[in-house]
């Protein structure tokens, strides 16, 4: 498809502010070929359940196996007992909804395109990059170390510092423990992968996919991975998350209290392509709107990373090259949101046996 004007079908105008469509404008519609075929999802497997209530008892190994079965085949799971407080959740779930119910003019005070700040209220995915847009709004922030940023985050609703802070802390606790689990499953020393993110970043968004006309045309997100490491997700109680699994697009089911954790690029280079960051996409409905919140957590933009040295063998050869996160980061932000992940511009082709030269 040809690059065409959008312009006049909206950009930087958030989609929520204006949430009375008959029908979508013409920006957010795909090609045929690029539409989600809803029919063809299917609804009846999904991804593994792993209970983290034993992953400091006696079936620890049981645990970190169940883990390292799903990050290879699978790059996601859900999971349940995972320490974050219910309460959290739910306050957490709530100040969102408040956000998205806030007066317009609020939120479109926080707009940004620019993918730098760290704080910012932006639409699509990268409104500047994309030739078609996505039916989505979002707030997204770092969040640690918390001190840097709290200051920053919205004002409103209230409580929203003190609730979400809290969030933050649950969720970075969970990722250090699924962090040194991820490690163990991997043949590693448990500190490995907390070792190898250099300071830590961590990044959150708060999705909202506003009602949609016709959610046949459009996505709130298209098919992508993740650039981070790991990523924590819930999902309000809307479905809308599907993940590509042999051949077919998967619906994720929200279970209440549940954490759906997937593996990012970060992870499927560190673990030499032994665990896969796979492919997964947001669809909208035309019933209700829905709230997502990630959890991003990452390496920090210095810390330099490559395949974890005990996992480069003579049969598994190196099959990333050596980067820092801040050149990753903003290769993944300089385009549109594809399927054609980013992961494809560090790898080293091991079958090159002659350098050859480009003429
Ligand atoms: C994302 C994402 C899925 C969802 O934000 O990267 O994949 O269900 N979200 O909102
Ligand atoms: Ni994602």
């Amino acid at each position: 498809m040809g690059k065409q004007n959008f312009s006049d079908e909206r950009a930087s105008r958030l989609i929520c502010d204006t949430n009375n469509y008959l029908q979508i404008p013409r920006g957010y519609i795909r090609p045929k070929s690029e539409r989600p075929k809803l029919n063809e999802v299917a609804l009846s497997h999904s991804i593994p359940m792993v209970d983290l209530s034993d992953l400091h008892g006696c079936s620890r190994q049981s645990v970190i196996d169940q883990i390292r079965r799903a990050c290879k085949e699978d790059g996601f799971f859900q999971v349940v007992n995972h320490g974050v407080q219910e309460k959290v959740i739910k306050s957490t779930l709530d100040v969102a909804k408040e956000f998205f119910t806030m007066p317009a003019e609020y939120r479109q005070g926080l707009y940004s395109d620019d993918p730098s700040r760290p704080v910012r209220m932006s639409t699509s995915f990268n409104v500047q990059k994309e030739e078609v847009y996505n039916w989505r709004d979002y707030l997204r922030h770092h969040c640690y170390p918390l001190e840097d940023y709290i200051n920053e985050w919205p004002s409103e609703p209230r409580t929203y510092r003190e609730v979400v802070g809290k969030y933050c802390t649950e969720v970075r606790a969970l990722v250090l423990n699924l962090l040194a689990a991820i490690s163990e499953s991997l043949g590693l020393e448990p500190d490995f992968l907390n070792k190898a993110l250099g300071k830590h970043g961590q990044h959150m968004a708060l999705n909202y996919y506003p009602r949609c006309p016709n959610p046949e045309l459009t996505f709130g997100l298209p098919g992508h991975t993740d650039p981070n490491v790991l990523t924590v997700l819930l999902q309000g109680n809307v479905s809308g998350l599907q993940v590509f699994k042999n051949g077919q697009w998967c619906a994720v089911e929200p279970i209440p209290n549940a954490f759906v954790v997937n593996v990012g690029d970060q992870l499927q280079v560190l673990s030499n392509g032994i665990y896969k960051s796979v492919i997964h996409r947001a669809v909208v409905n035309s019933t209700e709107a829905r709230i997502s919140i990630p959890t991003f957590y990452c390496p920090s933009p210095d810390a330099v990373i490559e395949p974890a040295a005990p996992l480069v063998t003579k049969d598994n050869p190196a099959q990333y090259r050596k980067y820092t996160y801040a050149e990753y980061y903003q290769n993944f932000w300089s385009k549109g949101l594809e399927a054609k992940s980013c992961l494809k511009c560090f790898t080293v082709d091991n079958n090159v046996a002659v350098t050859q030269t480009k003429n």
